[in-house]
């Protein structure tokens, strides 16, 4: 499958890359293209990261293109408590060998839809302005992709920005309403399934011991987060969101979804950000078209196969 990867790596965002390297390396993946975007870090930081990474797991010839660098309707705010101030966990890891893409990443997104169209999976695991802007750059958008997988919302589930909102969407929830109404066949894996996914010391003890250069970058890029979560948390060990879009991107069975619309809160004073589903079965007021929302995952299989990715 094609997949085209808007991200803001970020430490779940850097482990999603490695557990896809290998199933690139093996063809069953075809990563197109990486975009960044502002989130966990600046996009600019977000491309260099990815390199880094993607160098690190034998990948070179994937193009990263830098995007936006704030968001469109607020002033734009990183995750470095979470992430690093470098975006990797403080590793500072050294510069990569490549420079990123001179075309911008909703460009990309929008010249790789017409190069491909009806092929591509875009995975989006980091705030959704790319998307945003591709859509208002190419109308037809929505037309042009298989599918579009998207980490983000909160339903069932308390924010983990605010009591309400998740991250990705409370980075830019105009761009996050614009998406989620544009009619596109999205996939919305939202916290409610994330944190059920939670790893804990015994993976992580079971990731430390592996010997191989990638366990072993995934172990030091784990350690701020995991240390993150447990002053937060009081607990050992991390949720790597984002990996689990990749996962039911690329074997969707792994998951049971619902079908609902899904608007973005936009004004609320302790509500924005928040995403709302409409539970009714009958029609959304103004057509809002249903999106697929993941409500149940296979939790010992995602832990498994991440792990043995990395290994
Ligand atoms: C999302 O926010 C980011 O911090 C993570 O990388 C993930 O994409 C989780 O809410
Ligand atoms: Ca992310």
């Amino acid at each position: 499958m094609k997949i085209l990867l808007d991200c803001d790596p970020g430490v779940d965002d850097a482990l999603t890359l490695l557990h896809l390297a290998p199933l690139i390396a093996s063809g069953e993946v075809d990563l197109v293209a990486v975009g960044t975007v502002h989130g966990n870090v600046a996009p600019d930081v977000g491309a260099l990261n990815a390199l880094r990474v993607l160098e690190r797991a034998g990948l070179r010839d994937i193009p990263v293109a830098v995007g936006a660098g704030r968001p469109m309707a607020q002033p734009v705010a990183f995750a470095s408590e979470w992430h690093g101030t470098d975006g990797l966990g403080e590793t500072h890891l050294p510069e990569p060998a490549g420079r990123p893409a001179e075309i911008s990443a909703p460009d990309q997104i929008v010249r790789l839809a017409r190069r491909h169209p009806g092929e591509l999976t875009l995975l989006a695991i980091g705030p959704l302005t790319n998307l945003g802007i591709a859509l208002l750059l190419e109308p037809s958008l929505p037309e042009l992709f298989r599918e579009v997988v998207i980490m983000g919302g909160a339903f069932d589930h308390p924010g983990n920005i605010t009591g309400h909102a998740e991250a990705n969407i409370w980075h830019d929830p105009e761009a996050a309403e614009l998406v989620l109404g544009a009619g596109w066949p999205i996939t919305l894996v939202p916290l409610d399934v994330t944190h059920a996914t939670a790893l804990d010391g015994e993976w992580l003890d079971r990731l430390a011991a592996g010997e191989g250069e990638i366990a072993r970058l995934a172990a030091r890029v784990l350690e701020f987060y995991v240390n993150a979560y447990h002053r937060s948390l009081g607990v050992r060990g991390a949720v790597i969101h984002d990996a689990l879009a990749a996962m039911l991107a690329i074997d969707p069975s792994l998951g049971d979804y619902t079908e609902r619309p899904v608007r973005v809160e936009l004004r609320g004073d302790r509500t924005r950000g928040a995403t709302l589903w409409d539970r009714r079965r009958y029609a959304d007021e103004g057509d809002r078209p249903p999106v697929k929302v993941a409500v149940r995952v296979d939790v010992a299989a995602f832990r498994e196969r991440l792990l043995a990715s990395l290994l």
